[in-house]
């Protein structure tokens, strides 16, 4: 086993903000509390960079000694998030767009258009600088790129942006004539003769054409990565043996994380539950699962809040114990960092009630007693890092189908009232209670309730290492993803989608003759209409004879496709309406495999007995315990790390499986029942197994 594993801990460092007097107590806080890593130059351009001319990097060099001189590393940062005042004023093409055509005031960071040439130009410069600047420096041991992409820019509509577009749309589709085709401009006389008539799909009077809506967010996506890899080919050339990363917000409609794959040393990840939600964990634990499976391999928590944030509604504090038991949880998913927004509390600026792991009371502050108390106890735990959460399950996640259900350009409205529902920036869509996420994540909860970890996987990602592929809502099927699935289940697999699925292909095209189109195959079954039910309406799954080990019904909500099975089976019927009597679950098999349809949003109970059925069929593990305790395994070489964390307030009781356990935390052993305290922790590993 190697010694030089470790857990990285530490977060966002912004000693510019202090006077130098501040930089030695910091360090010995630093020391006090084990950090041995920090994000330093986040948001410095304006210090590192202050005229066109001028590069100053004495005061960077001196903290990075510093932190060097004490044994602590450094994530460096771009600084590339906030661009100085004098760039934005002195080219006009820096600012990004709004719909609307206003653009942001300066004045805060993420106001850049990711397409200006400008502002990538001195991008590219300052990397270029900073890299030969840190180039061999002992403290640089990963660069950070930019900071949160598309936290506050996500869309832009200005001019750049518009011919940038113009100029990708002539690469995909090379002749008008093919663009005005796979567009359908036929209809409501949207025909295009010119290239420069195709403007940014702007608010109209009505809906818009909903190919070029998907095209313009297919074009913003790239140009996140594109913008991205200008960043990295440059550090990338002169620092070849520094990790690069970038931190990602979690939310994963802005652009295609599955953009950066190849051009990423390690994912990472920033993550803000909201404390007064006691299901947090869950939004967690999807949140970290998807980062794990980015990559296929141990993630980074970059930033996470020592304890409230500033921008809930409502921010509470993360009350005792719960940013231990969050950063351990961040751990039992794949993660080796335990990181924060931010080191110090900051005194002025926008963030100045956000907290930070020395708060504004200093070091005798609850916070930081915590934050001390966590990063010395996480020595205990070191062996952990670089070991593999293995799933059997994945989920797969499609942003074109994402886009294309939960429209980013919005639907108007979430409201159910139809008068301010149907405003000129919505995109149509048969109901508003359907979300593409939404149903992602209860199918990802449905498993993480019975402890069963998940990936979550782009569509071209390799399924051969599941036993079960689920994908939920799988709205648009595009070339090569039918014979994919195929392939899975004919080999052995189990294909499980739902309603609503294999209806447009990658034109956005809807497949005639049956939803579920290219998936029919496979599935055996097609969809002749779909019934979206009103808010709080019911039907129900009857279970017929092919059914067992299921209670004899079960209800579902929000959607009722209407199929007819054609090599299908039918292992539950709806009992209500015009289709009643029509499936509301198919099983198909196929090849060695088999392939499940699920025509509606069922209730828990029934996703729970589904579930349990098909794993076990599949000798994938199930381990039901208690609500709000959950348990996830990382292994490395056989050994197996069982971390039960208790997110209840009240002590919980579990079973284990037979044999002795100790605790790496605690050193204590357990055999037969483990009592876990509020917000409890147990990191265990057998101590001896009963032959
Ligand atoms: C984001 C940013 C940080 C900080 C935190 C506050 O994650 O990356 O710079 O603003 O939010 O929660
Ligand atoms: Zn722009």
């Amino acid at each position: 086993m190697s010694d030089d594993r470790k857990i990285i801990f530490g977060g966002d460092y912004f000693p510019e903000q202090w006077p130098e007097e501040i930089w030695e107590e910091d360090l010995h806080l630093m020391k006090q509390a084990n950090v041995n890593m920090v994000s330093l130059g986040i948001f410095a351009w304006a210090l590192l960079q202050p005229d066109e001319d001028t590069f100053t990097f004495g005061w960077l060099d001196k903290v990075m000694d510093l932190l060097a001189d004490n044994g602590i590393d450094v994530c460096l940062g771009t600084s590339t998030a906030a661009q100085p005042n004098w760039l934005t004023q002195k080219y006009d093409d820096i600012l990004f767009m709004r719909e609307t055509g206003e653009r942001p005031a300066c004045g805060s960071r993420q106001t850049y258009c990711i397409n200006s040439p400008s502002y990538r130009k001195a991008v590219r410069r300052l990397a270029k600088e900073m890299a030969l600047h840190y180039k061999g420096h002992r403290a640089l041991k990963l660069w950070h790129i930019n900071n949160e992409y598309a936290n506050k820019n996500s869309m832009c509509f200005c001019k750049n942006c518009e011919k940038n577009f113009q100029k990708w749309l002539k690469k995909k589709y090379k002749t008008l004539a093919n663009l005005n085709e796979c567009w359908g401009t036929v209809f409501w006389s949207e025909k295009y003769s010119n290239w420069k008539e195709i403007n940014t799909p702007r608010a109209s009077a009505g809906g818009r054409n909903a190919t070029k809506l998907l095209d313009y967010k297919r074009f913003l996506s790239e140009s996140f990565f594109t913008l991205y890899k200008e960043e990295y080919d440059v550090i990338r050339t002169i620092t070849p043996d520094i990790p690069v990363t970038t931190n990602f917000e979690g939310d994963w409609s802005k652009f295609d994380h599955f953009l950066f794959r190849d051009n990423l040393d390690v994912a990472s990840l920033n993550f803000y539950p909201n404390p007064s939600d006691l299901n947090s964990y869950k939004w967690a634990a999807l949140r970290h699962s998807m980062m794990r499976s980015l990559l296929g391999k141990p993630f980074m928590v970059m930033e996470q809040a020592p304890s409230q944030v500033d921008w809930y509604p409502v921010n509470i504090a993360k009350h005792p114990g719960l940013m231990r038991l969050w950063s351990y949880q961040a751990l039992a998913h794949g993660s080796d960092s335990v990181m924060f927004f931010q080191w110090r509390a900051s005194k002025k600026g926008a963030e100045k009630y956000h907290s930070g792991m020395v708060p504004h009371y200093g070091e005798n502050s609850r916070v930081f007693k915590e934050i001390s108390a966590l990063g010395n106890e996480l020595k205990k735990v070191k062996d952990i890092a670089d070991s593999k959460v293995n799933s059997e399950v994945a989920i797969l996640l499609d942003n074109d189908s994402w886009w294309s259900v939960d429209s980013p350009y919005g639907r108007g409205t979430k409201s159910l009232d139809n008068e301010v529902f149907w405003s000129a920036n919505g995109q149509p869509f048969p109901t508003v209670l359907v979300s593409y996420f939404g149903e992602l994540e209860y199918y990802f909860n449905a498993f993480h309730d019975l402890n069963v970890p998940v990936d979550v996987i782009g569509i071209d990602y390799d399924l051969s290492k599941y036993k079960i592929v689920v994908a939920p809502l799988l709205h648009m099927i595009k070339p090569g993803l039918k014979e994919a699935v195929q392939d899975f289940v004919k080999k052995g697999g189990i294909f499980i989608t739902t309603y609503f699925s294999g209806v447009i292909d990658e034109f956005v095209g809807v497949f005639l003759d049956g939803y579920l189109g290219p998936l029919k195959d496979v599935l055996g079954v097609k969809v002749e209409e779909y019934n979206p039910l009103p808010p709080g309406g019911k039907n129900r799954m009857l279970m017929t004879e092919n059914a067992e080990g299921f209670r004899k019904d079960y209800g579902c909500s929000i959607w009722c496709d209407v199929a007819h099975p054609i090599t299908a089976k039918t292992l539950a019927a709806f009992t209500d309406g015009y289709y009643s009597g029509a499936p509301s679950l198919t099983e198909n098999k196929f090849g060695d495999g088999k392939a499940y349809y699920v025509a509606t949003r069922p209730d828990r109970d029934f996703m729970r007995d589904f579930l349990s059925k098909i794993l076990s069929e599949q000798n994938i593990k199930v381990s039901p315990l208690p609500e709000e305790v959950e348990l996830v395994v990382r292994s490395r070489n056989g050994e197996d790390y069982n971390f039960y964390l208790n997110h209840g307030e009240t002590e919980k009781h579990v079973k284990l499986p037979e044999g002795k356990y100790e605790d790496l935390l605690t050193g204590a052993v357990y055999e037969n029942i483990l009592h876990l305290a509020k917000y409890g922790v147990y990191i265990l590993r057998t101590k001896e197994r009963k032959s």
